[in-house]
């Protein structure tokens, strides 16, 4: 496994000369504006082969992506070089998407169908399972791209997706960060719509999340300087009564590092949710008692506000008849048969593989010149240097 090397390497800057052409790319979205269609064709081509290889051979590239031996290399060495694609010599060339890869295909998909349109140089976290990037979309709407990354420091779910992902898959921290970001956007958009306090889910693609951006901190941040903590906690106990009663679902690992308080109304957002389960699952229960825990003793130890758990865990649950299901079943209940297809198996069948392709050959539908032709996303810069940027530029002074 190389995994933990691999995301350390891929956000150091990439400075290497290619072609005769120095690189020197220092963000995600300076290294996405560096492609050309025909790189991001080589990307998509590789993606869909993983359906089939780990390493996915040369020649399968050059004969997927319809596009010759010569041009395929050269796009081949600047995705090395980009840090978006690593190669294999065995007994035949092979190569793979890196995170950093698999990044760009969805910022570039995020970014045709229009939901963002600026993003950030850097993450403004880097968790343990994810990166999160702020970004805008084309109406200024402040917004946060969550990058899910399994398999970097943590294996807390692999076990839990493996029962889906597990032998079925050659690069499984792929299916399994793809997993889990559509984990958390369902999980947004049900305890969204159910009204408990979460940013407002926009979309999923890949193993990125899209939601509205919060303004706030962490409550794990603001220690005493509450100024209703009984009021913030009894919301965060709601939410956490509604999301069991009214979703059937329970976070899983809140705590003080996943609750984002807004500070102006001190309006707590529940964060962090791919690791929900089914209240039906058998051991729903232990996790909705550690979830109040976690919250409880933060409220004891940083205001003395006395809360029992016993109590409100009973609260909660009074009522509600449990199944006890293992894992997987709890979630075939849940989740509908096409959720789980779209999920978590994907399609490998010769049909499946010809549609993608021929999706990619009419999306960059490219020959000679035009596959120069550049794609490019918006870098989001704070304020006060947009405000810079325009007093320098003549064209903005009046
Ligand atoms: N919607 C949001 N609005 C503003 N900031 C956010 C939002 N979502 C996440 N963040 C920021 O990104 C950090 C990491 O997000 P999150 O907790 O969802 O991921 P994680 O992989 O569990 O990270 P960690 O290991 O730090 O908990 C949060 O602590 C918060 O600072
Ligand atoms: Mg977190």
């Amino acid at each position: 496994m190389t995994h933990f090397s691999e995301s350390v390497s891929l956000f150091r800057p990439c400075h290497t000369y290619i072609i005769g052409v120095e690189l020197s790319v220092k963000s995600l979205v300076a290294a996405y504006n560096e492609l050309t269609k025909l790189d991001l064709r080589i990307l998509r081509v590789i993606e869909v082969a993983h359906r089939r290889y780990e390493w996915v051979p040369m020649e399968v590239i050059v004969k997927w992506s319809n596009r010759s031996w010569e041009l395929v290399s050269k796009s081949l060495r600047k995705l090395n070089a980009l840090g978006m694609v690593l190669r294999w010599k065995g007994s035949y060339t092979g190569y793979r998407l890196t995170y950093y890869g698999y990044d760009a295909l969805a910022l570039h998909t995020l970014s045709k169908k229009g939901v963002i349109e600026r993003i950030s140089p850097t993450p403004l976290g880097v968790g343990k399972e994810s990166d999160v990037y702020v970004a805008e979309d084309p109406a200024g709407n402040k917004l946060v791209v969550k990058f899910h990354r399994l398999g970097r420091t943590s294996f807390r779910q692999t076990r839990k997706f493996r029962i889906w992902v597990g032998e079925r898959r050659h690069i499984t921290w792929l299916y399994e960060s793809r997993l889990s970001a559509h984990m958390e956007y369902k999980a947004l958009v049900m305890t969204y719509n159910a009204g408990v306090t979460v940013p407002r889910p926009v979309a999923v693609n890949r193993h990125a999340v899209v939601m509205e951006y919060i303004e706030g901190l962490k409550l794990s941040e603001i220690k005493t300087g509450l100024e209703k903590p009984e009021d913030v906690l009894g919301s965060i106990l709601d939410d956490v009564a509604v999301t069991f009663r009214d979703v059937g679902i329970v976070h899983g690992d809140l705590s003080e590092f996943n609750v984002l308080v807004e500070l102006e109304e001190e309006k707590p957002y529940l964060i962090d949710w791919p690791q929900w389960v089914p209240r039906d699952y058998k051991n729903a229960i232990d996790l909705l008692r550690r979830d109040l825990e976690n919250i409880i003793d933060f409220f004891r130890k940083e205001y003395d506000l006395e809360v029992n758990v016993d109590e409100v865990l009973k609260y909660i649950v009074e009522g509600i008849e449990l199944k006890e299901l293992e894992l997987e079943e709890a979630f075939e209940e849940m989740l509908s048969q096409k959720e789980l297809r779209t999920y978590v198996l994907g399609e490998e069948s010769e049909e499946s593989i010809e549609k993608a392709l021929s999706s990619i050959e009419k999306e960059f539908a490219t020959t000679g010149k035009e596959d120069r032709e550049k794609v490019k996303i918006g870098i989001l810069s704070s304020g006060e240097e947009e405000k810079n940027k325009s007093d320098e530029n003549p064209a903005h002074q009046t």
